[in-house]
């Protein structure tokens, strides 16, 4: 079960990936995101500051961690829960795999009709922790995240508005709980980075002209019944994109360069042009990939859509 840790080709570091399944991870678009690098990196091939304010399953960060290797990197989030697992596996990476382990084995054990209460007990057992509010017990609470997000139904992390998971029970088969050599990957990926739980806004305190930043905020929702701002109970706003657009200006004033991505509102109303307006000035360029994505509660609706991606320098040669 457990083989030798992967490593890329090109670097030889080792190959963590997202340790959770989340919302609006970026997975599929990292091959075309990673078209529209800024030159200067590409040329360097090292990043000097990388922040992620927005990291989620951090899918862009690992990624980039295992082709540039970061001098130093900066991920926040607003959710204290995905950042307390980011540090618990930074810090305690030993600790967690054996809880994970032992919750691997119990959960084996038990013939599958049980799971389900195995499950829910465990899902109790995190949502004590959560309204306690007490940072405590980072370990088993970081294990019992991980557990309940292979677990459950469609591997998602979304929360009631008491801020509890309420995800249900998932029946798969034989779920990868404890995936020991990439918990053990992502640990040495986030060595010395600074991960905490704060508003994207704190970027502008640590960058410079030497940082690439990269926002993900949760997405315009691309149709009314589409919820994709589930995973935090406040939601993030128009005004929270404009606040954000702001943020970028004054990253772009201090050199930094930036990456921007989030759902194309045209995908539902061809005459919406919130994001071409908010980023009309010269600096920026808006380019428009494509993705498939669950537009709806309904699996089946799966479709393409766009995503659009919005950047504060030229490139070399545009992708076609
Ligand atoms: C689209 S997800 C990021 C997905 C991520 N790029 C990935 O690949 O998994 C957006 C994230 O923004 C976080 N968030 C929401 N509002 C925020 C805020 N004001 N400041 C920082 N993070 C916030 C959410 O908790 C969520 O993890």
């Amino acid at each position: 079960m457990h083989t030798q840790t992967k490593t890329s080709p090109k670097t030889c570091l080792p190959a963590g990936r997202p340790f959770l399944k989340w919302a609006g991870g970026k997975g599929q678009l990292i091959n075309q995101i990673k078209e529209y690098l800024p030159p200067e990196i590409v040329a360097a091939k090292r990043i000097e500051k990388y922040f992620e304010p927005f990291v989620g399953g951090g899918a862009v960060f690992f990624w980039l961690s295992q082709h540039y290797p970061i001098k130093k990197a900066y991920l926040y989030d607003i959710n204290p829960e995905i950042i307390t697992a980011y540090q618990t596996i930074r810090d305690r990476v030993r600790e967690l795999i054996k809880e994970l382990q032992q919750l691997e084995e119990q959960y084996f054990k038990i013939r599958p009709p049980r799971r389900e209460k195995f499950f829910y007990d465990r899902r109790t057992e995190y949502n004590n922790f959560i309204s306690v509010r007490i940072k405590n017990h980072l370990v088993r609470r970081t294990a019992l995240m991980i557990f309940l997000n292979k677990t459950c139904f469609n591997g998602l992390f979304r929360v009631n508005s008491q801020g509890l998971f309420n995800v249900p029970f998932g029946r798969y088969a034989n779920p990868t709980i404890c995936d020991e050599e990439n918990l053990r990957a992502v640990s040495v990926a986030l060595q010395g980075a600074e991960i905490e739980v704060k508003d994207f806004k704190h970027c502008l305190k640590k960058a410079d002209a030497n940082s690439l930043v990269y926002f993900d905020p949760p997405y315009r929702p691309i149709s009314k019944t589409a919820n994709f701002t589930a995973y935090i109970k406040d939601g993030f706003s128009d005004k929270d994109q404009k606040r954000l657009k702001k943020v970028c200006d004054e990253l772009s004033e201090m050199g930094a360069k930036v990456i921007l991505s989030n759902s194309d509102p045209k995908n539902v109303d061809p005459e919406d042009d919130f994001f071409d307006e908010l980023f009309s000035q010269k600096q920026y360029k808006i380019r428009r990939l494509d993705a498939t994505r669950m537009i709806n509660c309904n699996s089946e609706k799966r479709g393409m859509i766009k995503e659009i991606l919005v950047r504060n320098y030229p490139l070399l040669k545009e992708p076609k």
